[in-house]
């Protein structure tokens, strides 16, 4: 199977059937970073209103936009040499097979939190995945590190549905219905949990008030460790996350207002949010909403016995309709335990499926979605930007670097490191169709 740039450019010349989701994925990032009016660019979040301020790539050097591919990859390989041990390549599960290749860590948004703050022999970790994860490693990694995304455009549409202003606000709307005092137990009114994707602000706010960073692969420890400490929770920014794995642990969805942070109240009487467990903030990944009830059914009509993965951050009638629902990691690790050969359809970013369908050959693997629309913001990261932050290193020169403040740092590493000390935590849903 090639890779999803190159099954895009067959089907942008017609060589192979299929649909795109845009045409402009054909095209390098670098058009999006020129662009006078900034975006998501092309891909699933190109619907999605950026907010203003958000961080833009300055222009990548011609030499890096007309290279071959060959060439790229032969320039970061010899950029990777000379550096040796002095720089670390993280490379997100959703990122395209051509800068993966490089990556000295693949993993999910989790693992790789892990993999930047246990590497302190790298003066550099050249992140390979989205804004809030870079943050994340730069919150984690020591002060001797720099932390380098290739391209600074590479947000995520969902972790900026969730503002610190909004979520501020809300708090405030909340400690006002719930007083601010524990229960007899020595509850809190209300702990909140931010999911990974989400801003060091974010992160940090959970820090100064109790509160945790989740990530999908331990969603529901993070919870449990959320309940034995508050009477409720207020999760964001992504609502899905919070209302499947809520869910599957037995909260009634009559307990899970959610808040829309443009309404008073967030859109919910004083009665809803008293008798609430967890409130769900009003957010989304546009690449995991593309997934749906039709879809599973069509796989199962025409592929009997189809075992159907999807990411918790699907809709909740998606998760439903699924055999079993986790993290990129739960998905990659139930394919490979599959022992004998089996079909799969997935509901996660693209890149991911088509990479676990070329290295499980013996299992039919593919996407639910039949049409091809990567995340456009992992999309934003090319090997040619990794070949100009590479040889720049090379030079001595640190480019891309992101530091957060230690102001936000420090609250925010507190919210990270209560997260790594829990355990990651089971599957959203049994996975009773999975394994031995
Ligand atoms: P993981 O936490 O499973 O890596 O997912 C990150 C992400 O961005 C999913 O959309
Ligand atoms: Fe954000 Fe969704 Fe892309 Fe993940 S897949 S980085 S949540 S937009």
């Amino acid at each position: 199977m090639s890779s999803v740039d190159t099954t895009i450019q067959l089907i942008r010349t017609g060589a192979i059937p299929g649909t795109v989701c845009s045409p402009d994925l054909a095209d390098g990032p670098w058009v999006f970073d020129r662009q006078p009016e900034p975006s998501y660019g092309p891909g699933s979040s190109m619907g999605d209103i950026i907010p203003v301020g958000s961080p833009r790539q300055g222009q990548l050097p011609a030499e890096y936009r007309t290279a071959s591919n060959n060439e790229l990859a032969a320039r970061i390989h010899a950029a990777k040499q000379t550096l040796g041990d002095r720089v670390v390549v993280l490379g997100h599960f959703y990122q395209r097979d051509e800068v993966v290749q490089f990556a000295d860590f693949i993993g999910d948004s989790f693992q790789l939190a892990n993999a930047a703050r246990s590497t302190p022999a790298a003066e550099a970790i050249v992140f390979c995945g989205v804004h809030f994860m870079a943050e994340t490693a730069d919150i984690l990694a020591g002060p001797h590190q720099s932390v380098i995304p290739p391209n600074l455009a590479a947000g995520c549409s969902m972790a900026d549905m969730a503002d610190i202003d909004s979520v501020e606000e809300c708090w405030e709307q909340l400690a006002e219905l719930y007083g601010t005092q524990p229960d007899a137990d020595g509850r809190a009114p209300i702990i909140p949990v931010t999911y990974m994707n989400s801003s060091a602000a974010l992160k940090g706010f959970c820090g100064d008030h109790g509160g945790i960073v989740c990530t999908s692969s331990n969603a529901s420890t993070v919870l449990e460790w959320a309940f034995e400490r508050g009477q409720r929770v207020l999760f964001f920014p992504d609502q899905h996350l919070g209302r499947n794995t809520a869910k599957a642990m037995g909260v009634p969805l009559t307990r899970m207002p959610m808040w829309n942070p443009r309404k008073p109240l967030g859109g919910n009487s004083r009665a809803e949010l008293a008798d609430a467990r967890v409130i769900l903030w009003h957010g989304f990944c546009s690449v995991h909403k593309r997934f749906s009830v039709g879809q599973i059914e069509k796989a199962r009509a025409e592929f009997p016995g189809v075992t159907v993965l999807v990411h918790p951050e699907c809709p909740m009638e998606v998760v439903d309709a699924a055999d079993a629902a986790g993290s990129t990691d739960f998905i990659g690790k139930a394919i490979a335990a599959a022992s004998e050969p089996t079909t799969f359809a997935i509901g996660t970013e693209i890149n991911m499926v088509n990479r676990l369908a070329t290295q499980h050959p013996q299992h039919t693997i593919f996407s639910l979605d039949p049409v091809v629309c990567p995340c456009s913001t992992m999309y934003r990261i090319h090997p040619g930007y990794l070949a100009w932050v590479l040889e720049a290193l090379v030079r001595g020169e640190v480019l891309n670097q992101i530091t957060v403040p230690e102001r936000v740092a420090a609250p925010a590493r507190i919210a990270l490191e209560r997260m790594l000390a829990a355990k990651p935590g089971a599957p959203v849903v049994p996975a009773d169709v999975i394994g031995d």
